[in-house]
């Protein structure tokens, strides 16, 4: 790992935290991912299941961790099993886990080899009536590959038809949604290397430069600063390329003029970040440009306002939606007659601003998190307004990391990236 040893008191809370909601006499067991191949023996590059990391810290593949407060015997209450390590395995892949470090990583007392996991897991079950599965149940998951949690799920029914299942994503959802202070800070040492990345860009975008190699001026700042990388793909698009909500490509020349919208994040030690910028290829910004950029501030200055603690996500978003449409008959690009006769289900400002405000960010830049009841302090949302003009060849968004506070505003961990005109202006004409 690139990242700094994370203390094991924050996995030990975290598993606290979801055992306390298990019903008695119940076993919970979390899979780490596989590693997904590419094709011959070439592999894409570990990502750690997230709910696992959460409860474990444990970062690599062939995983499971077990948790049954409820065994007779103590030293089973937890149980963290790992791919067993020889010395062939450390000369050719380097150190894995031992049963020693995996403790350290985790506070599990009891690590067992995975191959032991079958004998233990059916000594435990005829103590135990029920299992916790975990499912995906993310509001936004689209997964079509077959994970070693859905394996073992099959597996699980078949072997144990007569126990009850139950669901551990509804507990991961409402616990994941509420960070910890260490992962406050994880998450803001992520917005910290987004931030180098960001400056790093500011003196090196002019016209003529081509959206890739910004794309690489940031991941060389991520690499040196113990990111693995990008927390999601990033989107870097110029001109017209910036209304293509999800444009990856990142492949098109910057052009004099234009506006250059970059959502980019580092991720560190598996924590996102989730910025938006968008700023002039040539440094300056022409008085169209300000006057479409600030009525985008203007908005994400007023929504940030609004995430406090009691605030309804779905509200909210009804909320900002009507600051937009005033911002947007400000601009001239809706009239009344447009407002009035809208569609309730898809408001007239839908035209120009499409997508959703605020997301919870954490281990997912989408992260799990409860959406139907209201807000809570230490919950991480984003805040991202646009317009977007194809006709103009232009999309503005501004995308800032905020933590809800018990009082007043909540705080942003993005407030040190340059975001006032000026401020762009100034770094990029050094
Ligand atoms: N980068 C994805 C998002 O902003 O939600
Ligand atoms: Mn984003
Ligand atoms: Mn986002």
């Amino acid at each position: 790992m690139k990242y700094h040893p994370i203390d094991s008191d924050l996995f030990v809370r975290n598993r606290a935290k979801f055992t306390a909601k298990m019903k008695s006499g119940s076993i919970a067991v979390f899979n780490s991912n596989d590693i997904y191949p590419i094709g011959a023996d070439s592999t894409m590059p570990f990502e750690q299941a997230r709910d696992l990391f959460y409860l474990s810290g444990a970062d690599q593949e062939e995983t499971i961790l077990l948790l049954f407060p409820d065994a007779i015997d103590p030293k089973h209450r937890e149980i963290l099993f790992v791919r067993e390590t020889n010395e062939h395995i450390a000369i050719w892949e380097g150190a894995k886990l031992t049963k020693e470090k995996a403790y350290e990583v985790s506070g599990i007392k009891t690590v067992y080899w995975l191959t032991d996991f079958e004998k233990v897991f059916f000594n435990l079950m005829t103590e135990a009536d029920t299992v916790y599965f975990n499912t995906n149940e993310h509001y936004r998951q689209s997964v079509e590959t077959q994970t070693r949690e859905d394996r073992f799920i099959k597996w699980c029914k078949e072997k144990f038809p007569a126990h009850k299942w139950e669901k551990s994503n509804p507990i991961l959802q409402s616990i994941r949604g509420t960070k910890e202070p260490q992962e406050i800070e994880l998450i803001s040492q992520a917005c910290k290397i987004t931030e180098k990345g960001f400056r790093r860009v500011l003196e090196f975008v002019k016209p003529g430069v081509w959206e890739y190699e910004i794309e690489a001026e940031y991941m060389h700042e991520f690499l040196r600063n113990r990111s693995k990388g990008f927390a999601y793909t990033p989107i870097i698009g110029s001109g017209f390329s910036a209304c293509v909500l999800h444009y990856i490509e990142n492949n098109q020349q910057c052009k004099d003029g234009d506006m250059l919208l970059m959502d980019v994040g580092a991720e560190y030690a598996n924590y996102a970040s989730d910025m938006t910028r968008t700023i002039p290829v040539n440094g300056r910004f022409t008085a169209r440009q300000k006057e479409v950029y600030n009525a985008v501030l203007r908005v994400k200055k007023e929504a940030t306002k609004m995430l406090v603690p009691g605030t309804l996500w779905a509200e909210y978003h009804q909320e900002v939606g009507k600051i937009m449409t005033s911002e947007l008959l400000g601009l001239g690009l809706l009239d009344k007659a447009d407002v009035q006769n809208e569609n309730p289900d898809w408001p007239a400002y839908k035209k120009y601003f499409m997508h959703g405000t605020s997301h919870h960010m954490g281990l997912d830049t989408h992260d799990y998190g409860p959406l139907k009841t209201p807000m809570q302090a230490n919950m991480v949302f984003t805040v991202e307004p646009g317009i977007y003009l194809p006709e103009e060849n232009m999309g503005i968004r501004l995308e800032d990391d905020v933590v809800i506070q018990e009082q007043g505003e909540p705080i942003n961990l993005m407030k040190d990236i340059p975001l006032e005109i000026e401020e762009i202006e100034e770094c990029m004409n050094k």
